[in-house]
């Protein structure tokens, strides 16, 4: 399996997410600041992984600190680094909620018992990416095409995945199936991990640039797309990577169902609907530039938000490790979340 993401003795280990698949390095973080410096770097990357990655630098600050009342400050610089993602908030309070209930005892306790509680947070994650990928399996259609954008895999988790997660159940449940990628600009997730990922596991996969997707979506191939998700409204609206909606519009186009998999951490349902996620907007060098070389005239005005909002009218199913929720969403995800 890819290790994404370890709580080891020296420090908060990470695959280095910039540098796939170039290069396999592994960074150590060992202190909190270290650790939202790689989560807002993108070393760390994806919403599961990024809500381990939470309660380790957390769990990390607390063994580094003299003092509980540094447990806000921690969190805080842990919270700002990037804002969609809703298991980056999910995993921040629960650790608070550990804190909070060892009011009063002494500092090595309370460090102990924050350690225990971000390693759990990481096994938990792979167990749940298991289930999703078993509640998911079904719905694929076997012999076809399975799409998908970004990296909703092992590397955007603590392990197995979300997307990839139901692509390698459907496999391992004797599916004749193979991916087709897109390659997800401006920061290549596709390209560079999930096809990286797919090769790892000699699991079939095809490159296709985003402005492919329309013509694949129409020929046919494509049974099903299956995408993660960085935040779920109330209403089934689904954050994602930047140009999921435009996927998920031509699957609608062209009748091909459009699956998300994410698990129940992931839904947020204080928002009623798209408009109140909020949007990370990246740094223009990574529109202007690809591999630190410039594609674009010095200057040049950019637009360059990291997510969009696909409204729950294209959404066929949400997958989870509780089960598998339908429109009306208002209606099934409460249910699912008990
Ligand atoms: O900007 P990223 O790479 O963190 O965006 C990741 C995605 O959009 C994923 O699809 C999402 O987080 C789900 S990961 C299981």
């Amino acid at each position: 399996m890819i290790e994404t993401i370890q709580w080891t003795d020296s420090g908060v280990v990470m695959i280095d997410q910039t540098r796939l698949p170039r290069e396999e390095v592994y960074v150590t973080c060992t202190d909190h600041l270290e650790v939202a410096e790689a989560i807002r770097s993108m070393v760390i990357r994806g919403a599961p992984a990024i809500g381990v990655a939470a309660a380790m630098g957390i769990a990390l600050g607390m063994q580094r600190a003299d003092s509980v009342s540094q447990f806000d400050e921690i969190c805080e610089a842990i919270r700002s680094t990037r804002p969609t993602a809703v298991n980056l908030f999910w995993a921040i309070q629960r650790m608070r909620s550990v804190f909070d209930e060892l009011g009063g005892r002494e500092l090595p306790e309370i460090r102990e018992r924050l350690v225990s509680e971000a390693i759990q947070i990481r096994l938990e994650d792979i167990a749940i990416n298991q289930c999703i990928g078993k509640n998911g399996a079904a719905l694929i259609p076997d012999g076809k095409t399975v799409l998908t954008h970004c990296n909703a895999g092992a590397l955007a988790t603590a392990g197995y995945g979300t997307a990839l997660g139901v692509i390698r159940a459907a496999i391992a449940s004797g599916k004749k199936i193979d991916v087709f990628a897109d390659e997800t600009r401006p920061f290549l997730q596709g390209a560079r991990l999930t096809i990286w990922e797919l090769q790892h596991d000699r699991i079939p996969a095809t490159l296709i640039t985003d402005n492919m997707a329309g013509h694949f979506l129409h020929s046919g191939r494509i049974g099903c797309v299956v995408v993660g998700a960085d935040r779920i409204a109330a209403n089934g609206d689904v954050a994602n990577k930047i140009g999921t909606y435009s996927v998920a519009v031509l699957a609608k186009e062209n009748n091909v169902p459009f699956y998300v998999a994410a698990p129940i951490s992931t839904l947020d349902l204080s928002l009623a609907s798209r408009q109140q996620i909020p949007i990370e907007q990246r740094a223009a060098a990574e529109v202007t530039h690809f591999h630190g070389v410039a594609v674009a005239p010095e200057g040049t005005e950019v637009a360059n938000p990291a997510f969009d909002v696909t409204p729950n009218r294209y959404v066929t199913a949400i997958i989870t490790e509780r089960g598998v929720a339908r429109a009306p969403y208002s209606e099934t995800l409460p249910k699912l979340i008990g």
